[in-house]
């Protein structure tokens, strides 16, 4: 088995948080991943700076500079393609990717999702509006789910997951913090067991 740290590629809209879990993950001796490239489809995703500030080759595909949505996905698998990473990370992408994408990288697609899935996910189903339905349906528990991505969104099989409690007096901003230390911590696991798993195949 090799002990080359495998590339992988981060894609971000935001502020990046799940990516900088990433980034301190990788710079573990042990850690079987680097990180080759982010991309995020938003200039002013502060995501940026922390891969810059890392030395990471940081690049913004916008989304607003294509009509439809697959030339933006065929942008995105141009600027991907130099850096031939083994997995593509969604890390508070806000993006939905085309059949057409996502059969580029079959099973090598991870996203986190800040709730316990198949609960909660699904178009529409993203940030604080999970966290909103979580607490209209009085769920006495959340949590983080980190999943491969199919074209049918969030319905990829999931890889790790951990439930946090619902508090009586949450809000969903309370509810989403308690839920994104969880995705912080679980993320660079599932990205360990992903990078080894191909390197086992
Ligand atoms: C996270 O909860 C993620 O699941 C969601 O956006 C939130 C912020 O992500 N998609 P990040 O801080 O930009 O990684």
């Amino acid at each position: 088995m090799s002990t080359e740290k495998q590339p992988i590629a981060v894609l971000i809209s935001g502020g990046g948080s799940n990516l900088q879990s990433l980034i301190d993950a990788c710079e573990q001796g042990d850690f079987p991943a680097r990180i080759a490239v982010v991309i995020s489809n938003k200039p002013d995703a502060y995501g940026l700076t922390r891969a810059k500030d890392a030395g990471i080759p940081a690049l913004v595909v916008n989304h607003k500079d294509y009509a439809t949505r697959e030339e933006f996905d065929k942008a995105l698998l141009e600027a991907l393609k130099p850096y031939a990473p083994k997995l593509i990370c969604l890390a508070g992408f806000m993006r939905i990717l085309t059949p057409t994408f996502i059969k580029n990288w079959p099973h090598r697609i991870l996203n986190t999702h800040p709730a316990l899935l198949p609960a909660h996910g699904g178009k529409g189903m993203y940030g604080m509006h999970v966290h909103k339905a979580v607490l209209e349906a009085g769920d006495t528990e959340s949590g983080a789910s980190i999943h491969y991505v199919i074209p049918e969104v969030d319905q990829g099989p999931v890889l790790l997951q951990s439930a946090v409690p619902v508090l009586q007096n949450d809000t969903p901003d309370t509810l989403a913090q308690r839920v994104l230390e969880q995705e912080h911590k679980l993320y660079p696991e599932a990205v360990r067991i992903a990078v080894n798993q191909l390197l086992n195949a």
